[in-house]
């Protein structure tokens, strides 16, 4: 069977450490969308495993797919593999032969737009992934089967690359950047993948992914597909055009790997929220608390008055979830828990179950707050208007929970569900019953074993 993940927010929900739980009964991990804009994390053994691109089961040893859906920087690939072999893990990655490749020219154009878009830029990763899904979209991709025939990367490179020298040129009046040169040469980019071609088949990485998932399910053994980002940021159902240009909803997860929605559809779909929102880009945020300069729709942090209730509040919890950009540091945006956001992502992929993070980064609050609904051009509304302009009108209508205690969290782990505080339990249940889902674990830390299990997706 099959067990998909999802992110229920914006990305960094912790799918990464659910996918670590859970990934000890299953066979095969597969991403099915997104790139190496990605950033699972897993922690365990106070080891810390930072992966992009490098579905999370490799932690345990399982086999890794990336997917049809998905695109590749195989530079990124190969790095991280490296990466994970001289840490004594032994990864065992296959590729989808009808991925996509990421060129070096996809992220020189990721970069060029990002600056022309000014107020429309999503704040993207820099990692190509819009330009990459733009070309396949388009028509004019490389696949990684291609890199395997010389033959055939020759000819696709020869079509598109004046294109995107044109593109750079022309269409933005920018210059080619002079260290980026290789990035729009066709020489030198056929020399570069054709040697990541070779070693992909050295190391017999490429693999047709409907086939081989597809077979992996009929020898009855367990498949977990492993969502990045998440549903407010999917090119369809996200803050268009906030978002990112895959779709990390479970209908992805069927499209991006090449099972058939009836499979995918016969198994768990597990949404995973974080018990309040982190978000790192632009766009309206309802529960929004303060804001990060640059990020925040009109904020400024100019005369902002770091002493504010709100603004601590923000800080707290931005320090205590370590919401800071892992590479730049860069404040990330916080917010109370978006209920409309979370019924728009349980209807959108259909969650058979939830898990809820950092229960423990919320300790300590004498209040914790969730927008329950919105009130938008004077109606209440549950759920996310569908265009972004809408959803900057709509303004948060609160509940309000006692808070919780800081209490010993690993304890809480090993002792289960009762053991938690009686009023996070509280908003817990509030949850589930909105979303009209169970809710199958609770991380209380970023360790494996810092996590209050009630349900594991695989047993009957
Ligand atoms: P992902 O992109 O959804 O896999 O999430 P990230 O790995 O980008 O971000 C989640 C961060 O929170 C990581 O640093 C995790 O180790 C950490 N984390 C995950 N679950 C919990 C939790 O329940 N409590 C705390 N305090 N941290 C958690
Ligand atoms: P994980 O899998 C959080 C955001 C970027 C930007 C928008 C588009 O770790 O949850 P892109 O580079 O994808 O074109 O950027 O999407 N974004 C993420 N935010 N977590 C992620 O992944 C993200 N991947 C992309 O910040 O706003
Ligand atoms: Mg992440």
């Amino acid at each position: 069977m099959t067990v998909t993940i999802v992110g229920a927010q914006l990305g960094d929900e912790g799918k990464g450490g659910v996918v670590d739980l859970y990934g000890d009964a299953a066979d095969v991990v597969a991403r099915y969308q997104g790139g190496d804009n990605a950033g699972h994390t897993v922690v365990y053994d106070d080891e810390e495993y930072k992966l992009s691109l490098v579905p999370s089961g490799a932690v345990r040893g399982k086999i890794g797919v990336l997917g049809n859906g998905c695109v590749v920087n195989p530079e990124t690939l190969f790095d991280e593999l490296d990466q994970l072999r001289e840490r004594g893990l032994e990864p065992d990655v296959r590729v989808a032969a009808r991925a996509h490749a990421i060129l070096p020219y996809h992220r020189v154009i990721d970069g060029i737009e990002e600056d022309q878009k000014a107020d429309l830029a999503a704040g993207t990763t820099g990692r190509g992934i819009g330009p990459a899904y733009e070309d396949k979209a388009g028509r004019r991709g490389i696949r990684i089967g291609d890199l395997t025939e010389p033959d055939v990367l020759r000819q696709r490179l020869e079509y598109v690359v004046p294109q995107k020298r044109a593109l750079v040129t022309e269409v933005f009046g920018a210059a080619i950047p002079t260290e980026h040169a290789d990035a729009f040469d066709v020489d030198a980019l056929f020399e570069q993948y054709r040697r990541y071609g070779e070693r992909l088949a050295d190391e017999d990485m490429v693999v047709d992914s409907g086939t081989f998932l597809q077979q992996r399910v009929d020898a009855d053994e367990n498949v977990l597909l492993e969502g990045a980002q998440g549903t407010s940021i999917d090119i369809d159902h996200g803050i268009y055009p906030y978002v990112t240009s895959s779709n990390p909803t479970a209908g992805g997860a069927t499209i991006g790997t090449g099972l058939g929605p009836t499979v995918v559809g016969q198994g768990e779909v597990i949404g995973i929220v974080k018990a309040y929102l982190s978000r790192v880009g632009t766009g309206p945020l309802p529960t929004e608390l303060g804001g990060v300069e640059g990020q925040t729709p009109g904020y400024d942090s100019e005369g902002v008055d770091e002493d504010a209730p709100e603004e601590r509040l923000a800080t707290y919890i931005r320090d205590e979830g370590g919401e800071y950009g892992t590479v730049t540091g860069r404040p990330r945006r916080v917010g109370w828990l978006d209920v409309p956001m979370l019924r728009h992502a349980a209807r959108a992929s259909g969650f058979t179950g939830l898990a809820v993070n950092h229960i423990d980064v919320l300790a300590g609050l004498e209040e914790v707050k969730v927008g329950h609904s919105y009130e938008f051009d004077g109606e209440a509304v549950e759920t996310v208007p569908p265009t972004t302009e809408q959803w900057g009108r709509c303004e948060a209508t609160y509940r309000s929970f006692d808070g919780w205690p800081e209490v010993d969290w690993s304890a809480v782990a090993e002792s289960g569900y009762e053991a938690i505080p009686e009023n996070a339990r509280s908003y817990l249940e509030y949850l589930s019953a909105e979303l009209d889902t169970p809710i199958y674990a609770i991380g209380v830390g970023p360790g494996r074993e810092e996590t209050v299990i009630l349900e594991s997706p695989y047993d009957d």
